[in-house]
């Protein structure tokens, strides 16, 4: 696809997959605007960009804070007078069993990872179906098909965007404007260096993606009729197993991430 003079809105633009994404989008000379919570990260990536991009605009915006959102998109409306791209990445995860995480903490990733989306989504639909043009990209995870001991609640954030996803899709239809899952396996970003991970085995390994992999699979999503894109595209064969085979892959997935669990908890009691 020809990106050139398209209005690309990506939330957690500050680093990882976001900022891989932008830097992408930018090389395409779209109109980037990068939003997240911490503006100096924000203005460095900008920096980092605006040789390449037609235009950028930094957004400070907490996307699970709704008036904010609202605040943002109208900004991006009135400079770029439309939107062409959006992509739902801001997303964090706390790390921890269910029965340890508070109800504040579960809250706290639905609030970002989903309610982020939906705000976000929402507030720049009208405009797409007005344009009768646009596509929604929305950052999800392997984590969307498989529930993973230490996680549940953020892969339940997860399983919820995709299913949104999947229904807004069909509503979609016809209309010019279209959403397109991105599920990644692990990535080497900042994402693991809450607290919640201190003695979790953050080691990357020869399955470990590099954001800019994830980046080329937005791009690609930008400009794709299908409801998800799983990165690497062999992760797409555990996903089948796991529909069609799930006593054989669950007891796998369950006792691999159990193992690293209890590591941690006795790691935490020493
Ligand atoms: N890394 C992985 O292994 C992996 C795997 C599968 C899926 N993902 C998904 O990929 C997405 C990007 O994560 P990443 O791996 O690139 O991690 P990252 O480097 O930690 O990036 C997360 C981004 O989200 C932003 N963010 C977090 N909370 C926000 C909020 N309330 N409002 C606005 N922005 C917010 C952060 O910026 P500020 O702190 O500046 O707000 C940051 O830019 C997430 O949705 C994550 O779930 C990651």
């Amino acid at each position: 696809m020809n990106f050139k003079n398209k209005v690309v809105v990506i939330t957690g633009a500050s680093s990882g997959i976001g900022k891989a994404s932008a830097i992408k989008f930018a090389k395409k000379n779209a109109k980037v605007v990068l939003v997240a919570r911490r503006k100096e990260k924000l203005l460095q990536v900008e920096k980092e960009i605006s040789q390449y991009a037609d235009s950028t605009l930094v957004c400070q915006c907490d996307v699970s804070n709704k008036s904010q959102v609202k605040e943002m998109s109208d900004t991006i409306i009135d400079t770029f007078g439309r939107i062409d791209i959006l992509v739902n990445n801001a997303g964090f995860v706390i790390y921890g069993k269910v029965s340890e995480l508070t109800i504040e903490e579960i809250e706290s990733q639905m609030e970002t990872n989903y309610f982020g989306m939906i705000y976000c989504t929402k507030n720049f639909l009208p405009h797409m179906i007005e344009q009768r043009q646009g596509h929604i990209v929305n950052v999800a995870s392997v984590g969307a098909s498989f529930g993973v001991p230490g996680i549940a609640s953020y892969c339940a954030t997860k399983f919820a965007m995709l299913g949104f996803s999947e229904g807004l899709k069909h509503e979609l239809h016809g209309t010019g404007v279209d959403v397109t899952v991105v599920s990644p396996i692990m990535v080497d970003t900042s994402l693991f260096d809450h607290p919640s991970f201190e003695n979790f085995s953050k080691q990357s390994t020869i399955t470990t993606l590099k954001p800019e992999t994830v980046a080329n699979a937005v791009l690609k999503a930008a400009n794709s009729s299908k409801l998800e894109i799983v990165v690497p595209s062999l992760a797409n064969a555990a996903i089948w197993s796991k529909h069609n085979f799930p006593f054989l892959i669950n007891p796998i997935i369950g006792n691999a991430f159990r193992k690293q669990l209890s590591k941690r908890s006795s790691k935490k009691q020493s």
